[in-house]
Parts: structure tokens; C-alpha cells; sequence
């Protein structure tokens, strides 16, 4: 697990204080009739704009995969992750749309060419949000708001001296507490600051594996729940990127990457609008 210096901290509050500014101005543009390529070009504008550069675009897991094509993750419906923001992908009312994005910053050279622009040494932060769009049934309210607080929990659970399992452990607990709600496993959290994925894995789940993992300042990890209404397994589309569960429920993910300051943990990718429960 990287130990990142005072210096490198700072950076990386006021990087992810710019991103978490410019998901919440996405989210102000989500309505019937828009596309997710729209979303995408304002945030890739957003982000330009702030002295930063689209973290996800280009971006492959292995060196044989085809690049991430945008900017934000944009993923409707069933679609958990990674979904692709395209001209096509259109929001109607009743859907549950969630954004995730990610920034590389500062970078010296405004670019948004992604991962091939080299020489920059900017700093990543990574967070995500699920929205309605306009009127959606209880039940699926319900989810979001699960997922959403499922993140909280594991927040509170981030502080000097307890590990990466008491994460997951607590996220695992509340989900469960909330009704037959699928824990997506396969996918999990992880350090983050030098680039978008880092050891550890922070898995949503309990996993003792993880109780040699003890958080102290320095350490930065992005926490995500992925939640859905039926599978907890989950499939890849032909596109080669977008994720869902097997079986095509709605699900709901939610994100946010917490540094461990010497002053305590810091939150570093609250929107400015954002209502969170202060335990
Ligand atoms: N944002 C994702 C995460 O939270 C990673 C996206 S990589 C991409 O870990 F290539 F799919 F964009
Ligand atoms: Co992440
Ligand atoms: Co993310």
C-alpha cells in the first residue's frame, strides 16, 4: 500500500475537491432527451478547463484490451459500471443513470488525450453517483439510497488503526440489513492517487484476507459499493467494457476516494451540494 507524503495528500484534497465540483455539475444536466455523449463532452471540458485530464479515457485493464473511448463511465439502468457515453445512449424518464469519472491532476500540458500523454505527474481521484431521472418507483429509490449510505458506511469505517476488512465488513452488514439486495463481489474498491488503480482492493464485502491492511495516514483508497436489485454475479457486453448483473436488474453504484490525513480522513471527493449523514 502506497504512503503518500503531506505534500502529495494536499494535492490530491484539491484535485479531488475540482472533480467532486464537476460531478455535481453533470448531475444538474441529467434529464430526459440528453445524451450521454453530451454529459461526456462537458465533462471532458470541465475537467480541461480545471488543469486536469480525463483519467478513464484510454484507459485498459490489460495492454491487449481496446482503450476506454470517454470520459465518464456513464452506465443506464441494469448497465452497474463502465458503460460507454455515447450519441445513442439516451435518457428517458424513469431511468436510474449513474456517472463515473475520474481525473488525473494537475497536469502540466491541457490535453485530454488520456494515459499516452506521458511526462505529466498529476495525482487521481476517482468517484461516482447514481441519479434519477425524474419519477422512479420506491423500491428502486430505495436502492439508490442503500447504495449511497452503504458508501457512507464505509467511510465511517475508514479511520486510523482499523483495516481494509472492517470496510467491507460494515458495507456487507448494512446492505444485508436493507433486504435480499445483490453485493456485487467481483468488483471492488482500491487505492488510488498515483493512478486510477492501486493496491489494495477494497472489496464491499468481508474478507479477512484484508485484516493485515491497516489504515494510517498517507493511505488513499476509492470505496464503491455496487448494489443490484436481483444478481450479485455479473456479465461483460459485447462492447468489451459495459458491466451488469446476469441478470439485468437495476443496480446502483456509488463512489468516493477518502485520503487519510494526518489530521484524520478527509473525504476528497464531496460534491459542494452534497447531504451526507454526519456520524
Ligand atoms: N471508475 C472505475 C473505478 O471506479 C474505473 C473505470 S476504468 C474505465 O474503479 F476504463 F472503465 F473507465
Ligand atoms: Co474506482
Ligand atoms: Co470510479
Amino acid at each position: 500500500m502506497y504512503i503518500k507524503k503531506p505534500q502529495e495528500i494536499a494535492l490530491i484534497v484539491e484535485g479531488g475537491a475540482l472533480l467532486g465540483a464537476i460531478l455535481e455539475q453533470l448531475t444538474h444536466m441529467v434529464g430526459p432527451g440528453v445524451s450521454c455523449f453530451e454529459i461526456d463532452q462537458s465533462a471532458e471540458r470541465l475537467i480541461v478547463a480545471a488543469g486536469g485530464r480525463p483519467a478513464f479515457k484510454g484507459y485498459k485493464t490489460r495492454p491487449s484490451d481496446p482503450p476506454f473511448p470517454s470520459t465518464i463511465c456513464a452506465s443506464i439502468n441494469h448497465e452497474l459500471v463502465h458503460g460507454i457515453a455515447t450519441k445513442e445512449k439516451i435518457l428517458h424518464e424513469g431511468d436510474i443513470f449513474s456517472i463515473d469519472i475520474g481525473m488525473e491532476w494537475p497536469v502540466s500540458v491541457p490535453t485530454a488525450i488520456g494515459a499516452s500523454a506521458g511526462a505529466s505527474r498529476g495525482y487521481f481521484t476517482d468517484t461516482a453517483i447514481t441519479v434519477a431521472v425524474g419519477g422512479i418507483p420506491k423500491e428502486v429509490q430505495k436502492l439508490i439510497e442503500v447504495t449511497q449510505e452503504a458508501l457512507e458506511v464505509g467511510i465511517r469505517e475508514t479511520r486510523p488503526g482499523n483495516t481494509i476488512a472492517d470496510i467491507g465488513r460494515a458495507i456487507e452488514a448494512y446492505v444485508r440489513s436493507q433486504g435480499a439486495y445483490g453485493i456485487i463481489e467481483e468488483l471492488v474498491g482500491h487505492g488510488v492517487g498515483h493512478s486510477v488503480h492501486e493496491e489494495p482492493r477494497v472489496p464491499n464485502y468481508y474478507d479477512a484476507e484484508f485484516e493485515s491492511w491497516v489504515i494510517r495516514p498517507g493511505v488513499v483508497i476509492a470505496i464503491e459499493p455496487m448494489i443490484s436489485l436481483g444478481s450479485r454475479f455479473i456479465e461483460t457486453a459485447s462492447d468489451g467494457w459495459t458491466i451488469s448483473p446476469q441478470d439485468k436488474s437495476l443496480s446502483a453504484h456509488f463512489e468516493h476516494t477518502i485520503a487519510i490525513t494526518e489530521g484524520g480522513p478527509v473525504v476528497v471527493t464531496r460534491r459542494p451540494g452534497e447531504k451526507h449523514a454526519m456520524t
